[in-house]
């Protein structure tokens, strides 16, 4: 089975993805990490050196390898879902769950590690709010293909696991 976790930034992927793949007894796997070593240098610096459109080819590249791969928990980049036939691929070879925030929670959570995400490393704390809710709704249309949402406030590994035993059977 492969689980792909999908969500904006800060909407918890890596730190649920984590404790989940531990559970499962499934590698956990976070597609900003390996790009992030294809590339050889932080996703910033993709972003600086080959702009967004090459980072989102690889990153396309990068889950249509991941979708070969078995038993996995996959962290996936926030954009990830919105580019080419992505969540068509996730819902064809595993698993989509998407981590669903509000702004304010997303906000929150994406304050003090901001200057890490090339899309939102120099907007302040009015603009960072203004620039996630217009993205939620520009982003909706694809996450919302998720085969299961869930809400990230207070969201618990258990929910998720217990989520997936439910279905587990039929994959
Ligand atoms: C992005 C989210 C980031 C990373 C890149 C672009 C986005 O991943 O892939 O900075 O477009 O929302 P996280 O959601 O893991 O921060």
């Amino acid at each position: 089975m492969r689980v792909f976790l999908i969500g904006f930034m800060g909407s918890g992927k890596t730190t649920i993805g984590k404790p989940l793949a531990a559970k499962l007894g499934y590698r956990f796997i976070d597609q900003d990490d390996i790009l992030e070593e294809r590339f050889g240098m932080t996703i910033t610096e993709v972003f600086a050196k080959f702009g967004e459109p090459k980072f989102r080819e690889t990153e396309h590249e990068v889950l249509n390898e991941l979708c070969q791969l078995e038993n996995i928990v996959v962290a996936t980049g926030g954009g990830c879902p919105c580019f080419f036939d992505n969540m068509e691929m996730m819902n064809q070879h595993g698993i989509s769950i998407y981590l669903k925030g509000d702004p304010k929670t997303l906000v929150h959570r994406l304050k003090d590690s901001h200057g890490t995400r090339p899309l939102i490393k120099d907007k302040t704390e009015q603009e960072l709010i203004q620039y996630i809710t217009d993205k939620l709704a520009e982003r909706d249309q694809f996450y919302s293909r998720a085969k299961y949402t869930v809400q990230a406030l207070n969201l618990k590994v258990e929910d998720i696991f217990q989520l997936l035993k439910g279905i587990k059977s039929r994959f």
